[in-house]
């Protein structure tokens, strides 16, 4: 008998943070370890993506937003993890999106997204996974419901190293991931018309 080989899942993952020792680059990292061994996550670094400007894009776009939407076009998920900036979307994951949203071949229509939010404070990043839902609803993106994660008072759950220290987020972490690789198969097949 033949043995079926299982499709490799490939998503892309985006930091909102630019630090070097940021939880949520960290928490990319973590979700990388945990997520089943078929799904596999790159990370893109929004280091290199200037400021939206609408004079630029008219001019083309610039060859890092080019990578930027290929990259998102050609991933099976995107996977989005960030801090909350005064209650919201930190500017440069705000910026990534208003430059993906341009244009007819905009990358994030019907793509399955999932999302996971880490912050210094008590309240894990509740408020901006709430705005950046609703930011990617306009995209017309598939965002995954739940499990939610929210990682309030990361500075006791990740060492210096930023490993995630703490079970409980590497549960939510790990359920997560395992949620999301069945939601990209499932949005699969809603795309199919299956
Ligand atoms: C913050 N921080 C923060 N935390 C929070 O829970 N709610 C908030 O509204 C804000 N606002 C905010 C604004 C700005 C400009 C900064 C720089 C920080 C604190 C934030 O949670 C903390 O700095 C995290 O460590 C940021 O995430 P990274 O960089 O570790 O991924």
């Amino acid at each position: 008998m033949a043995e079926e080989t299982a499709q490799v899942i490939r998503v892309l993952g985006f930091a909102g943070s630019l630090r070097r020792a940021s939880y949520n680059r960290a928490l990319l990292e973590v979700a990388k370890g945990l997520a089943p061994p078929t799904l596999e996550i790159a990370i893109f670094d929004l280091a290199e993506v200037p400021l939206y400007n609408a004079d630029v894009e008219a001019a083309g776009d610039p060859s890092a937003v080019r990578a930027l939407k290929d990259a998102v076009a050609h991933a099976d998920g995107v996977l989005i993890a960030t801090p909350e900036y005064n209650f919201s979307i930190p500017g440069g994951l705000k910026n990534l999106i208003d430059w993906l949203s341009r244009g007819d071949d905009q990358p994030f229509a019907l793509k399955p997204v999932a999302i996971l939010s880490a912050s210094a404070g008590p309240v894990g990043g509740a408020r901006v996974q709430y705005d950046l839902r609703k930011v990617m609803l306009f995209m017309n993106a598939q965002v995954l419901a739940k499990p939610e994660v929210f990682i309030g008072m990361a500075g006791t759950k990740f060492d210096a190293e930023g490993r995630c220290t703490d079970d409980t987020t590497r549960k939510f972490v790990t359920d997560q991931m395992a949620a999301f690789q069945r939601w990209i198969a499932a949005v699969g097949r809603m795309r199919a018309g299956a």
